[in-house]
């Protein structure tokens, strides 16, 4: 495997049909060459990182960004006591090293390239423009009320904005929360109130797809049980009609032109919270996931430069949204960290048809690619003939979020790359704030399905579920988990550090628990199975069974519910749910609708069951454990494999479920 990247064929000798080297192509209309020799330079690199990560991490840390006070210790505390905490004397200010360094270079220099739902309605904004722009939302925040350490919540579309309101509270050292502008007035409600925020910043409207979004209007359904909350920054986004509250709201393009168009960055400890973002656990609450400065910065800027190898002069261009942690670390922090344009993209890759993306690349020149499998494979199903762009630019392809096919990869490589790109499938999480297993894109042999290779600084353990051990050697399947805290690892739950402990640091005392299985191949390669908690993965959106569960149970007719994740085509997973109702009810199409729309309402669209069966009951233990393997086995039609049910409270419900199900398909 160590053989030289650049001399290497695309594809292997017979015996490793699977791998695939970086495309001669790419190393052909490289603008230099990738930050790396090839794969044993990863190798040496790598092996620093887990032997001397003092070492490693602190020349990385001063090489990528600018302190404005060095840091003495590189590293402190462990997995062990849930204390990891990094760069530690050093301060930092995250929108300085964003945007300030690379404006007073050159400020002419594109920041945002911003491709509005309309193809004609975009702009870009220069790294000039984007350090005005910030300082002056930075002023308005302050005028509002916002100081240093206080959250402010953004619910806001794809739009330059987003990157602006996160930037403006970095600069004043306030803690970002994005709220996923899909979700409901409920879920941002409880966001708000779990985070404190006192301030939300959003928009008149939202534009996804040709349709308008009334995020306003989400926002005060939400606010209407968020008393504490002061001031809401509404950006015009369409002009549309909203009623505001005096007091309260305050219109974006009136206040920012009261301030001035520079404001000096705070200067932030390296381990004071940049961000916190909600994310989906076994349990129903969401659980807001606290991320420092120095070290998530870091992360994204190592990943950013070696994962996608970035260099100046790309044009990166993420299709995933500020809401999730993907357009956090790769459509704000490491394309702007490592001053390159990056793509805020505000549609959807179905409107006005099945070429925008490519659109979007040709047009702009795109050199790396990012998105979940799920686009690709509506993309895939919709038919080549709407890839009719040449993308030459294109040196790299990434996947993320969801485990990519491998006749889904292979199409991504050969009819979108033509061959020319490399396929980089990153697998992380929210907590990770950055990538952790992933090939670096010049250097990394890859394998279809295979997000290869831990990146610098991760020791990635497989451990048995039953024995809580690790398996050591190669070929061996478990779950997954880290022996070694990284910079960019989340500190803590946000106000709820024991459920940190127990979710991620106690399951196996001194690793880092994922939540996956994953096997390691016997070449040491990485294949992430999917998750082994209750947690499903929807279009690449990670989804709390146990949430949705909640929202069901919402509804006055529903006595209990059960959800499950089934494998789907399209979606990779899809909701569906198993409800049983109160006497006094009766089964029917209206409820089962009613019960979607519950979901839809109290969490979001995204998260709507795809099918709901009503059954006179569940299947449980005698102890009242919802006995959710069954339901998957009869919905993947192993009823034949359900294993033993004498355990249960009542056997004879299974029958009636098995029925209940093959009458609704
Ligand atoms: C899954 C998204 C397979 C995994 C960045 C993880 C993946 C969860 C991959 C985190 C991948 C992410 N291959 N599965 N390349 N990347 N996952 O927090 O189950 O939204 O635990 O972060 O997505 O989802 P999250």
């Amino acid at each position: 495997m160590a053989q030289d990247a650049a001399k290497a064929p695309v594809v292997a000798e017979a015996h490793e049909v699977d791998t695939y080297h970086p495309p001669k192509k790419m190393l052909e209309k490289h603008p230099s060459k990738p930050h790396l020799s090839g794969l044993e330079e990863y190798q040496r690199l790598y092996k620093e990182s887990i032997t001397e990560p003092d070492k490693f991490w602190g020349r990385l840390a001063r090489e990528l960004l600018t302190w404005h006070k060095d840091f003495q210790t590189v590293r402190s505390g462990s997995l062990v006591n849930g204390d990891v905490a990094w760069f530690l004397e050093g301060e930092i200010n995250a929108s300085y090293n964003c945007i300030d360094r690379h404006a007073f270079k050159d400020p002419n220099r594109v920041a945002i390239i911003y491709e509005a739902d309309e193809p004609t309605d975009g702009r870009t904004v220069t790294y000039g423009e984007l350090l005005r722009e910030v300082s002056r939302v930075a002023y308005v925040l302050k005028s509002l009320g916002v100081r240093k350490g206080d959250t402010v919540a953004i619910y806001l579309p794809m739009i330059p904005e987003a990157v602006i309101a996160i930037l403006a509270c970095a600069r004043i050292g306030a803690v970002h929360s994005v709220v996923f502008a899909g979700f409901s007035a409920d879920s941002l409600r409880d966001r708000v109130l779990d985070a404190r925020s006192r301030v939300v910043i959003t928009a008149d409207e939202g534009k996804r797809g040709g349709k308008l979004i009334g995020t306003k209007k989400i926002v005060d359904d939400a606010l209407r049980q968020c008393p504490d909350v002061t001031g809401v920054l509404v950006f015009k986004r369409t002009g549309a009609d909203i009623p505001m509250t005096k007091g309260r709201d305050v219109w974006w393009h009136e206040e920012v032109e009261k301030w001035p168009a520079y404001m000096a960055p705070e200067r932030m400890s390296a381990e004071d919270p940049l961000f916190l973002l909600y994310t989906s656990g076994s349990t129903g609450k969401p659980k807001g996931m606290m991320h420092t400065t120095g070290g998530y910065l870091v992360g994204a800027a190592a990943t950013g430069k070696y994962v996608f190898d970035i260099h100046d002069g790309d044009r990166f261009f993420c299709g995933g949204d500020v809401g999730w942690i993907t357009g956090h670390t790769y459509v704000v922090y490491a394309p702007l960290l490592l001053g390159v344009s990056t793509v805020v993209f505000e549609g959807t890759p179905a409107y006005p048809n099945f070429s925008r993306y490519w659109d979007i690349i040709e047009k702009h020149k795109v050199t790396q690619f990012y998105v979940a499998p799920t686009a690709l494979r509506l993309l895939k199903r919709a038919g080549d003939q709407h890839v009719r762009n040449e993308m030459k630019h294109l040196r790299v392809l990434g996947s993320v979020g969801e485990p990519i096919a491998a006749e889904v990869w292979k199409w991504y490589f050969e009819v979108v790359g033509k061959e020319e790109s490399q396929i980089v499938d990153t697998y992380w999480q929210t907590e990770t704030g950055s990538h952790v297993i992933a090939p670096l894109a010049g250097v990394t042999p890859t394998k279809p399905g295979s997000a290869s290779l831990p990146f610098f600084g991760i020791e990635p353990a497989i451990i048995d579920p039953v024995s809580g051990e690790e398996i050591h050697g190669n070929d061996v399947e478990g779950v997954l988990a880290f022996k070694q805290p990284w910079p960019s690892m989340a500190r803590t739950v946000w106000g709820a550090h024991k459920r940190y402990m127990e979710t991620y640091l106690n399951v196996y005392k001194g690793y880092y628990f994922t939540g996956d299985g994953a096997g390691r191949d016997h070449e040491g390669f990485y294949w992430i199975r999917g998750r082994v908690d209750d947690v499903v993965n929807v279009s690449g959106h990670r989804l709390s069974t146990a949430e949705i569960e909640a929202a069901l149970i919402e509804h006055a007719a529903v006595a209990e519910a059960a959800v499950v994740g089934v494998a789907d085509e399209l979606t990779g997973q899809a909701v569906n749910a198993f409800v049983s109702i109160k006497d006094g009810n009766e089964p029917s199409d209206a409820l089962r609708k009613e019960f979607i729309l519950q979901v839809r309402r109290s969490i979001g669209p995204f998260a709507a069951p795809k099918a709901v069966y009503i059954v006179p009951d569940l299947p449980k233990t005698r102890s009242g454990k919802i006995m959710r393997r069954i339901l998957r086995k009869i919905l993947a039609g192993e009823e034949d494999q359900l294993g033993d049910i004498t355990t249960l409270s009542d056997p004879s419900v299974v029958e009636k479920i098995i029925n209940a199900v093959h009458e609704a398909k």
